[in-house]
């Protein structure tokens, strides 16, 4: 999968990638990631790429140019899947959409800033509008490196166990069950019997149970009726 990032931050967007496994997805091939910085593309002498809005208020709005040159730039090179625009009133995100988002080939994202892009750009350029929460943060880029996470690591072969992104909280619509590991009694507590009996059908059981137990009790949202 190959990202393109637009940015006034490129900075906040080299930490997330350069560790653990989002680094290794890029090693082994999987993501070809590019941050640009969206000032690169005004044609101001002070490299501006926001302005007053129409109808006054305060905050400024992010320009067309910079914007509409930048994804232009892109989409004459090769064409885009999708051009996610990263904002507060998005939709928000979920499992769903990752996995339909880990099956895309190239991918533009947009990071807004200030009071956000003109209507303008959403309406020419954008084919999603995501947000990852109901709260609002200062700019897109943390959210965009969130979205990208969740979805470069269900790109099959990025993971080095496969089969542990089928066994995540969210994947099968419920939480994940609880894990331990050694030693088998710590500070009194011990771990459940059923995890050192070695019967993989009960195990399996349990699990489930468990996960079911969890979802009931702190997301019963994800349950429906
Ligand atoms: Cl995508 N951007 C900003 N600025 N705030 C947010 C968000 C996005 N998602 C939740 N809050």
């Amino acid at each position: 999968m190959r990202i393109d990032i637009i940015t006034v931050l490129p900075e906040l967007l080299q930490s997330p990638f350069a560790a653990s496994i989002m680094k290794r997805a890029q090693t082994k091939g999987h993501l070809e990631l590019h941050v640009h910085n969206l000032r690169d593309f005004s044609d101001d002498k002070h490299r501006n790429v926001d302005d007053y809005q129409y109808g006054g208020g305060a905050g400024m709005v992010m320009s067309v140019g910079p914007i509409s040159k930048a994804i232009e730039y892109l989409l004459a090179a090769r064409s885009y899947d999708e051009i996610i625009y990263m904002t507060p009133d998005g939709a928000i995100l979920d499992q769903n959409s990752c996995n339909q988002l880990s099956l895309a080939q190239n991918i533009i994202i947009l990071c807004g800033h200030y009071k956000g892009v003109d209507q303008r750009i959403r309406d020419l350029y954008i084919t999603k509008e995501i947000s990852i929460g109901s709260y609002v943060l200062s700019g897109g880029e943390l959210a965009a490196a969130i979205v990208i996470d969740a979805v470069v690591r269900l790109i099959p072969g990025v993971l080095n166990d496969e089969t542990s992104a089928l066994t995540d909280s969210f994947q099968d619509g419920l939480l994940a069950p609880p894990v331990y590991t050694r030693p088998p009694e710590f500070k009194g507590l011990k771990v459940p019997e059923v995890l050192l009996g070695g019967n993989p059908k009960e195990v399996e059981a349990w699990r489930e149970e468990q996960a079911l137990l969890r979802t009931k009790e702190r997301r019963p949202d994800l349950l429906g009726d």
